[in-house]
């Protein structure tokens, strides 16, 4: 088996890990660096569970080599936040609003996925995001409440563009009670602060 000491650029910072060369970047991020949120699902990149952001775009890091990721930009959840208003990200707020959170196994990597997505600076329509997020699978169904979300935070990112963009009205949208709200935003900052104990 062949070590070595490579260094990842990861949620912003420099980190120095010794990895087997054969390893996969999901071992090495919840294995190395403790990052939970990156989740282990069906390991043949077909899930999604365990996306990353790779300079902007998401990977599937089960089939993807963690030296192949040296030099590139490596987001997971725990590095998400909106530094100019200091508070989790739109498309997080969005995820709770719309309660598009369930047992929240498949959670990050569609957060992650909305971000990307959101990125695009497109108004996309329902039916184009229920395309780009067909790499990522729900086994508790809750689709559209996720792709609801994925709207919401797309027409926060238009207004900020002034572009026209209308959310399609809701088929599922309906009043989550403040206290499940408040368990859900305790649940995405355990994650963000990778506080594996609320996880
Ligand atoms: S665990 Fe990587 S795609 Fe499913
Ligand atoms: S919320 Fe349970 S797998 Fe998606």
């Amino acid at each position: 088996m062949s070590k070595k000491i490579i260094t990842l650029h990861v949620n912003g910072k420099d980190r120095e890990v010794m990895i087997d060369e054969r390893e996969s970047l999901y071992e090495t991020l919840r294995n190395e660096l403790n990052l939970t949120s990156v989740k282990k699902g069906c390991e043949v990149g077909e899930c999604g569970a365990c996306s990353v952001l790779l300079n902007g775009r998401c990977v599937d890091s089960c089939i993807y080599l963690t030296m192949w990721a040296v030099g590139k930009d490596i987001v997971t959840v725990e590095g998400l936040r909106d530094e100019e208003n200091d508070d989790i990200t739109d498309v997080q707020k969005e995820f709770i609003k719309e309660a598009a959170v369930q047992c929240g196994f498949c959670t990050p990597g569609f957060i992650l996925k909305a971000v990307e997505i959101v990125g695009h600076n497109k108004p996309y329509t329902r039916d184009e995001i229920k395309k780009l997020i067909t790499g990522n699978l729900c086994r508790c169904t809750g689709y559209m409440n996720i792709v609801t979300a994925i709207e919401h935070a797309i027409k926060h990112n238009m207004d900020k563009l002034g572009v026209p963009y209308e959310v399609m009205p809701s088929t599922t949208s309906f009043d989550v009670p403040e206290d499940e709200k408040d368990k859900m935003l305790e649940s995405l900052l355990a994650m963000q602060n990778n506080d594996v104990t609320k996880i």
